[in-house]
């Protein structure tokens, strides 16, 4: 009888340590912190290091500085990306983690989001890298004007209210903060040979949906980059 009773228990435990360590849902038995520290992982894309020499100088990048709504669909490699979003909100202070644009009492409250055709990626400035937030073709979205579908590049622009005080601060902070960010890339954009231009025409409220932003996030302006046709 005895011995009956312990080998019960010791079944019963190796049935219990079995459900802990290889759950049914195909997870492994690792907490919740593990969990998405793994997705993000997944999903984060480590950009090359930025190309920070060279370009036009900067006085003939102003002199061709233009917005331009002809694009192919050519689509713009890794290196150019990094270059670019570098360029646009990259850290160029490593010690103290500031950007290339700047922003009021340093809040950092402005995001760059990439639109390309295999999916919707946030830029992480400090981590140089890009991290997948939507698997959809969100170009239809990015804005009315026909040439937006059709270019490989979008970028959104969108402030987080939740860092910034209240009253009309958030507004025109956040439309400063694009308008830094959006003449970076207009300059870039003039040295590399790419077209561009930046878009206030934009359904807002139905890209925000599908970008599944928060509800402190607002989007600003959108920008449109891509090789000329
Ligand atoms: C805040 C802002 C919003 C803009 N919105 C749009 C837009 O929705 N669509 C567009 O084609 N151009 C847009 N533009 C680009 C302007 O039309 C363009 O800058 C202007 O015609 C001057 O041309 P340039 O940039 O070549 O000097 C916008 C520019 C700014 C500054």
């Amino acid at each position: 009888m005895k011995k009956a009773i312990i080998t019960t228990s010791i079944v019963v435990l190796v049935i219990l340590a079995a459900i802990y360590f290889f759950p049914f849902n195909g997870e492994s038995g690792e907490n919740e912190g593990t969990k998405t520290q793994n997705r993000t992982q997944t999903n984060s894309i480590k950009l090359p290091d930025p190309v920070i020499t060279g370009g036009m100088p900067l006085m003939e990048a102003l002199q061709n500085r233009k917005s331009s709504r002809t694009f192919s669909d050519k689509k713009i490699e890794l290196q150019m990306l990094s270059d670019l979003l570098w360029a646009a909100n990259g850290v160029n202070r490593k010690e103290s983690g500031k950007r290339t644009a700047p922003t009021a009492n340093d809040t950092r409250a402005l995001d760059v989001y990439v639109i390309m055709e295999d999916g919707t990626y946030l830029f992480n400035p400090d981590e140089h890298s890009i991290e997948k937030i939507s698997d959809k073709d969100l170009r239809e979205f990015a804005g009315r004007q026909d040439f937006v579908k059709k270019a490989p590049v979008n970028l959104i622009y969108v402030s987080d209210y939740s860092k910034l005080k209240s009253g009309s601060e958030k507004e025109i902070y956040s439309g400063s903060h694009a308008g830094f960010i959006g003449q970076n890339v207009y300059l870039f954009c003039a040295s590399a040979g790419l077209n561009t231009v930046i878009r206030a025409w934009v359904d807002k409220d139905v890209l925000k949906k599908e970008m599944n932003l928060k509800e402190d996030q607002y989007i600003i302006l959108a920008q449109t980059v891509g090789f000329p046709e």
